[in-house]
């Protein structure tokens, strides 16, 4: 109940997307194997794909292989086997700039994905760095803070700045390339609870493929319809968020847990019961 109504409290953002190609929204990835340089093989055989606008969990371990796979994703490590496509286009060494067009992905730690000394310079990099000309790239920085609801800190310094704001601000660092993919890696760690909800209402409203790896169960329940779970660098399970993340045998066996609001988790006695 408390979740339908978290879902219907929005408005939805409609992002405008790249369309060149003609597909939008599309991640295949098809026995997909990766090792560092140290030879270990962290990903094995990893097959899936997504539908345009759908919201897909990334679920397992630490250590499981969730960020390395975005990483692949997005071109972040190109030394793969198996295929990988972005709305059709070969993710390789070649064709970063295209994917990276339609694909963006937020770091875990948003001092990773800032970098210059104010909001709008972060937001302005990438498009500027495409060659879009001054007043188009001040029309994207304006549209992508307004989406994220934080125009006001538009000339705010990066070092004087919140956890949550961070977060707020590296996701306009993607929308001002008006992606059709987006990639989150841990989006919810570190932030107080209030930021968490604000991050899960702006999910929720981001009407793009998303791809959204974390250990916060009840984040992928609230904000994901399909749920990957991976162990050790492989698909153990694919499926409804709603079936996999009640599995209660099935998480623990890969070393996680129901999430808190399937546990009959009421923080307060004697509250009315709904949470
Ligand atoms: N740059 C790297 N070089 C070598 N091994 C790495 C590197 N990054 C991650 N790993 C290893 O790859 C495995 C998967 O890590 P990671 O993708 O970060 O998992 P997760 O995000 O699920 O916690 C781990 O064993 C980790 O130690
Ligand atoms: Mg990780």
């Amino acid at each position: 109940m408390w979740l339908a109504k978290a879902k219907d409290s929005v408005k939805n953002i409609k992002v405008n997307t790249n369309q060149e190609n003609g597909y939008k929204g599309i991640i295949e990835c098809s026995n997909l194997s990766f090792s560092y340089e140290s030879g270990m093989e962290i990903l094995k055989d990893i097959t899936f794909t997504t539908r345009e606008g759908e919201s897909v969990g990334i679920v397992g371990a630490n250590g499981a292989g969730k960020s390395t796979l975005l990483r692949i994703l997005v071109g972040l490590e190109t030394t793969y086997s198996g295929e990988v496509l972005i709305d059709k286009i070969p993710v390789s060494r070649d064709t970063l700039a295209a994917v990276r067009a339609h694909a963006g992905y937020l770091f875990q730690d948003s001092d990773n994905q800032l970098f210059t000394q104010s909001v709008y310079q972060d937001v302005a990099f990438a498009p500027r760095n495409y060659g879009l000309g001054e007043e188009d790239v001040d029309k994207r920085v304006m549209e992508a803070l307004n989406t994220m609801g934080i125009t006001h800190l538009k000339d705010k310094q990066i070092y004087k700045m919140s956890g949550g704001e961070k977060k707020m601000a590296s996701i306009a660092t993607l929308l001002s390339m008006t992606p059709d993919i987006l990639l989150f890696d841990e989006p919810s760690i570190a932030l107080d609870p209030s930021n968490r909800r604000t991050l899960i209402n702006v999910l929720n409203r981001l009407e793009l493929t998303k791809l959204i790896a974390s250990h916060d169960l009840d984040l992928i329940l609230e904000t994901c319809s399909r749920v990957i779970l991976i162990s050790e660098g492989g698909i153990v399970k694919e499926g409804p968020a709603e079936e996999i993340l009640k599995d209660k045998k099935l998480l623990e066996s890969n070393h996680l847990e129901l999430p808190l609001c399937m546990q009959g988790y009421t923080p307060f006695k004697g509250g009315s019961g709904e949470n």
